[in-house]
This record gives structure tokens, sequence and C-alpha cells, in this order.
């Protein structure tokens, strides 16, 4: 097989990673899903999900200052797109990867699957 087939993101299923509740607006909040660590934001009552590591070193995303929709990495300072996981500064160069959210009632879902 050379890559995936069409049918196959079909396959992804959406899991209960948080309520609502634990996330103020403007705040993240660092789930783990397997042993894939991701950080939720709440931007203005929307919730995005990007990768929690940053792309340059090990630092937590979800422990960065947020900006609008702009998260600080920690500890060099790089910026990340919270809505699309692109890295907007150095020395950060590679985007992170960002993850497909659902709420249900008071539950935020995330898409886990290819
Ligand atoms: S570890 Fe994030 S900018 Fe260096």
């Amino acid at each position: 097989m050379t890559g995936p087939l069409l049918g196959e993101y079909h396959t992804m299923e959406f899991v209960k990673v948080a309520t609502i509740g634990e996330i103020a607006p403007g705040a993240a909040l660092r789930v783990e899903v397997g042993d894939e660590p991701v950080a939720i934001f709440n931007l203005g009552g929307e919730f995005y999900a990007i990768g929690d590591i940053c792309s340059h070193e090990e630092a937590s995303l979800s422990e960065g200052d947020i900006f609008g929709d702009v998260v600080e990495c920690p500890l060099h300072g790089a910026e990340f797109d919270i809505r699309t996981g692109a890295a907007r500064t150095l020395p950060a160069v590679t985007p992170v990867p960002t993850f497909p959210v659902k709420v249900e009632g008071d539950d935020i879902l995330l898409g886990v699957g290819r």
C-alpha cells in the first residue's frame, strides 16, 4: 500500500478529552491521547487542538502565553497559530499537528486516528 486511502479517513473516531468548564476562554489544557500530548485552547468559546510539544525543542505549548489566536512557546518564544498549527516566528520553523475538535453538550471531543 502506498498511502492512505480516502476511505480510511472515515475511521477517525472522536474521544472525550475534557469538559468545556475545564478550559476558560483564553486558556489551554494539556491532555494525552494515547501517547500523544495535545494542547486544547479556548479562543472565545471556540475550541482548537494542536500538538502540545513545540516543534523547536521539548516544551509544552499549553503552558505558553496566549495572544489572540497565537500561543508563545514558554521556552524560546516561538509563536504558533492556534487554529492552523503554523509556526509564525523563529526559532520554530515547522508546524505542529492539528486535531479536529467537536463539542457535544459539555464534552470536548478530539478526533483521533487517520
Ligand atoms: S522549544 Fe519552543 S521555541 Fe524553543
